[in-house]
């Protein structure tokens, strides 16, 4: 594969991991039931808020890149890595599934970012590690919750 062909796989991945997180989060906003709904559900509101307002500029720095975003949605969720779950009812079951799912995408940032940097792109590195920075703010507050 030629160094095009990685870059591309690897922003297809990681932008198809942010929005499964953006889908889980707002799903987990709605469904939340349990003793903690109000601050939970206030918690899975910022996190769908940070992930939709990332996910433009995400798409709109692919498309810079001359690369397209795949149109076919189902298509596209084939390259995340984050699996959807049938169903969750337990809000620490929730939770611990979010935190699941921003560690294996900040995995996925941090192989991103390795590239971008033999590639040189600084902007595009800006924009990772700022995303890097949120997911870890997220998973300190999901931890925190959980006291694990
Ligand atoms: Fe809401």
């Amino acid at each position: 594969m030629n160094n095009k062909t990685i870059l591309k796989k690897e922003l297809y991945k990681c932008f198809s991991n942010e929005m499964v997180l953006l889908h889980k989060s707002l799903n987990y906003h709605w469904n939340l039931k349990g003793s903690n709904f109000l601050s939970l559900h206030e918690f899975f509101k910022k996190m769908y808020e940070n992930f939709l307002e990332n996910i433009d500029n995400f798409a709109e720095k692919i498309r810079q890149m001359n690369f397209f975003i795949p149109q076919n949605t189902i298509k596209l969720l084939k390259f995340s890595d984050i699996k959807f779950v049938q169903k969750i009812e337990n809000q620490n079951k929730m939770c611990l599934d979010i935190l699941h799912s921003l560690e294996i995408q900040y995995k996925r940032y941090y192989s991103l970012f390795n590239i971008l940097e033999y590639m040189n792109n600084q902007e595009m590195m800006d924009f990772i590690t700022q995303r890097m920075a949120d997911n870890r703010k997220f998973h300190w507050m999901l931890r925190s919750t959980l006291n694990i």
